[in-house]
């Protein structure tokens, strides 16, 4: 089973200070939805900074692909 999800954000969350792990340092939140590691950012939101805003995009194995359309099982379409 898998599902999309939309993220519109392009960079990480930083969470407090007095909430970093002393032994994981500078925790990162992912909110770019591309992260190997998720929850916590692994650097990938980087391939995001040049996106179009006006569209929509899927990366597969690190390639970007713009989405023309999405259409569900019922055939209503989504953009
Ligand atoms: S915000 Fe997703 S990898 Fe950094």
């Amino acid at each position: 089973m898998s599902r999309l999800i939309r993220h519109d954000e392009r960079s990480p969350l930083r969470i407090d200070e007095e909430d970093i792990n002393e032994r994981y340092g500078d925790v990162a939140i992912c909110r770019c939805g591309l992260s190997e590691t998720f929850p916590f950012c692994d650097g990938s939101h980087r391939n995001t900074h040049d996106e179009p805003d006006d569209g929509v995009f899927v990366y597969e194995n690190g390639d970007r692909q713009r989405v023309e359309r999405i259409v569900t099982a019922d055939e209503s379409e989504n953009g």
